[in-house]
Parts: C-alpha cells; sequence; structure tokens
C-alpha cells in the first residue's frame, strides 16, 4: 500500500440507513449456514456507497457482520477485478483484452483509450476523471471488442467509436450502451441467420470492419 492510498484509507465503514436495509434484505436471500454467500453484494453495495472503491474498513466490516474471518473478505476482494481497492475516477474504463476481444481487435481500442485519456493501464487521469483498466473477460465476447465503464457496457469498438464514447464522457454527455454497430443486443453482426424466410425477417446489420484486415462480416 502506498503512503498516497494509506492516506485515504477510512478509519471506519458503516453502511447508511438505507444500504443497512438493503443489506439485511441481501443476507435474507441465503439460508443461515450459508450467508458467507452473500459476500460479493455486500461489497459491491459497500464499494458504490464509498465513491467506487473498497476501503479495508468496509470489507472488515462486511466480515463482521457475516461473521466471516476478513481474510477470506479480502481474498474475494482481490480476485475480482469488479472491486476496486484503491480510488478510481468518476468514469471507471475497463478494457476487455481477453482472447476473443483481442482477437476482434481490442488492441486498436486499448490504443484509442491511452491515446484519448493520455494515461495507461492503472492510472487515473489528473483530474480524476476517468481510470483506465486491463480486465479479463467481462462476458460479452459475441460482441467484441467491448469495454465497460461503469454500469455500461460498450461492445462492437473499433478506434473511431472508442475515441468518441470518451470525448462524450469528456464533455459531460453519455453516450449511448450497447453496440455501436448497430446490432439489436447480441444477434449476429451479419443479419438473421435463422427464422429468415417471413415477416420476422429481420433487415440486415451493417456490414463491419473486423480487426484482421480486408476480412467482412
Ligand atoms: S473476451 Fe472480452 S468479453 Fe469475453
Amino acid at each position: 500500500m502506498t503512503d498516497a492510498h494509506a492516506a485515504r484509507q477510512p478509519a471506519t465503514f458503516a453502511f447508511s440507513d438505507e444500504n443497512a436495509d438493503k443489506a439485511k434484505v441481501i443476507i435474507a436471500k441465503y439460508p443461515p449456514r450459508f450467508q458467507a454467500s452473500a459476500v460479493m453484494p455486500l461489497l459491491d453495495l459497500a464499494q458504490r456507497q464509498n465513491d467506487g472503491w473498497l476501503p479495508k474498513a468496509a470489507m472488515d466490516h462486511v466480515a463482521e457482520m457475516l461473521q466471516m474471518p476478513p481474510i477470506r473478505v479480502y481474498e474475494v476482494a482481490t480476485f475480482y477485478t469488479m472491486y476496486n481497492l484503491k480510488p478510481v475516477g468518476k468514469h471507471h474504463v475497463q478494457v476487455c483484452t481477453n482472447l476473443p476481444c483481442w482477437l476482434r481487435g481490442s488492441d486498436v481500442v486499448v490504443g484509442a483509450c491511452k491515446r484519448t485519456l493520455a494515461i495507461d493501464f492503472g492510472m487515473t487521469t489528473e483530474d480524476g476523471m476517468f481510470t483506465l483498466s486491463e480486465v479479463e473477460c467481462l462476458g460479452a465476447c459475441v460482441n467484441a471488442p467491448m469495454m465497460q465503464i461503469n454500469d455500461d457496457y460498450y461492445e462492437d469498438l473499433d478506434s473511431d467509436t472508442t475515441e468518441k464514447i470518451l470525448s462524450t464522457l469528456k464533455s459531460g454527455g453519455r453516450p449511448k450502451p450497447g453496440s455501436q454497430i448497430g446490432r439489436h443486443t447480441c444477434e449476429p453482426a451479419g443479419g438473421l441467420t435463422t427464422l429468415t424466410g417471413g415477416k420476422a425477417s429481420a433487415k440486415k446489420a451493417p456490414k463491419r470492419k473486423t480487426a484482421d484486415k480486408g476480412m467482412e462480416k
């Protein structure tokens, strides 16, 4: 832990009244002997209350609530990238560089993020607006490459769309989440491949360039 990081660690943490009620509801979902299973949603709740990051005091508080040894809670919090153990910017940009996203061009997404934000992975912009993180699969491989910014997924990215999303956020706007090539959720990028005969046939999605130049779907 760096000195600057230690300096920002609060001495204590407690859920707000509203979140304490939410925590009770979460814990009640699990049978008495298995309430330690509530550790992940409780850590998420604590992180949301604390501006997007989890101080040690919050992990200790969750451990006490669930009657778990604190080390078991630290193990969970340090394993998953969804928990931030130090402060993050207002917009936490998490770029997936796992295999499907990499094959579909995550390198250019990473490049666009680093260029537009002028920071590297693990860094926060000086104005505190953006933190850039590299993450493993976020479960949206079918619309790869993708990145998550706070609670929103941005998918089917290329260099231009990535820059545009970040520029919109910089200027205070809210870019439209989801596929950036206009496909509906995770339907095939080239249009429907089944049930194409009747009125239900969907219009074709626009052609997209892949990471492999010259290859189009
Ligand atoms: S590999 Fe990127 S979302 Fe799965």
